[in-house]
């Protein structure tokens, strides 16, 4: 026999459902961390939804560079004056970008005044023209500009909470993806899928540890956070699916 030398379908029905509840309980701990991850990152990019610019924002630091800044950069809209393009772009870079919006010492040279002549034809809710873009990145007032904007700096997660955070989930993970591995190898899918399951559960919660403090240097090792924490949960999850196979299923014919 391969694996633990028994088989969690030979205990007692009132121990199989005892387990059956734990693996439940565990399951729904998954789906709460799982929501608790998307809650606890999607919003430090400002834009809901969790994204991989979430992501390496909490682990490496992103740089976002204002949408308006990064529209006049690459030449848009196409028939902007150089004059005008200039005072947006040092409007936008400096410091007052609040303060000038509508600045009245500025009179037709103030910012608002610009984006009303060259951009709001497009970019006001009423506009025709423009395929719609007034509608999804209007800018008829100072609270619609203001969303465009800005450029952020988003910083890492600070090293003293990282550690923090790393010595509970290190611990806890860890001999949660013991237990459940154990129990796992004590299933009649000891021999091939429980194995796979168990290295690959082990491996992804190693590398994921190891890549929070890594990839406060790499960035591209915010990918790996992301595919590792997922091969972690999916190897998880199945290993539950496995137990919960054994417990009910009819026992096997040695
Ligand atoms: C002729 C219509 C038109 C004018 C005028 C125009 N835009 Fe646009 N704008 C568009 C369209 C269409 C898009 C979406 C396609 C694209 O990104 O090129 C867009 C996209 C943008 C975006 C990118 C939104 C995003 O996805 O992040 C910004 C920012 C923007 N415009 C700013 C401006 C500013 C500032 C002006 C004035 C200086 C301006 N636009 C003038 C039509 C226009």
């Amino acid at each position: 026999m391969s694996g633990l030398p028994f088989r969690l379908r030979a205990l007692p029905l009132t121990a199989r459902l005892g387990f059956t509840f734990v693996v439940g309980t565990l399951g729904v701990g998954l789906a709460a961390s799982a929501a608790h991850l998307v809650g606890h990152h999607e919003n430090r990019d400002e834009i809901p939804g969790l994204s991989m610019e979430d992501l390496t924002g909490a682990y490496h630091g992103v740089k976002v560079t204002a949408p308006l800044v990064v529209a006049l950069e690459r030449g848009h809209p196409d028939d902007l004056a150089d004059a005008d393009r200039d005072t947006l772009m040092a409007w936008l870079t400096g410091e007052r970008v609040s303060e000038d919006y509508d600045s009245l010492d500025l009179g037709d040279a103030a910012p608002a005044e610009v984006l009303d002549a060259a951009c709001l034809s497009c970019h006001s809710r009423q506009a025709t023209a423009g395929d719609g873009i007034g509608q999804t990145v209007p800018l008829d007032y100072w609270d619609d500009v203001a969303k465009v904007a800005f450029s952020r700096e988003v910083s890492p997660t600070d090293p003293k909470v990282l550690v923090a955070s790393a010595h509970t989930h290190a611990l806890t993970m860890g001999a949660l993806t013991a237990l459940v591995a154990l129990l796992g190898l004590a299933t009649r899918f000891a021999r091939r899928a429980a194995p796979a399951l168990v290295m690959v559960a082990g491996a992804a919660l190693f590398c994921d540890l190891c890549c929070w403090f890594l990839a406060r240097d790499a960035a591209w090792l915010v990918g790996a956070i992301a595919a590792a924490g997922t091969l972690w949960m999916g190897s998880m999850a199945l290993l539950g699916v496995l137990v919960l196979m054994e417990l009910w299923l009819p026992a096997e014919a040695d």
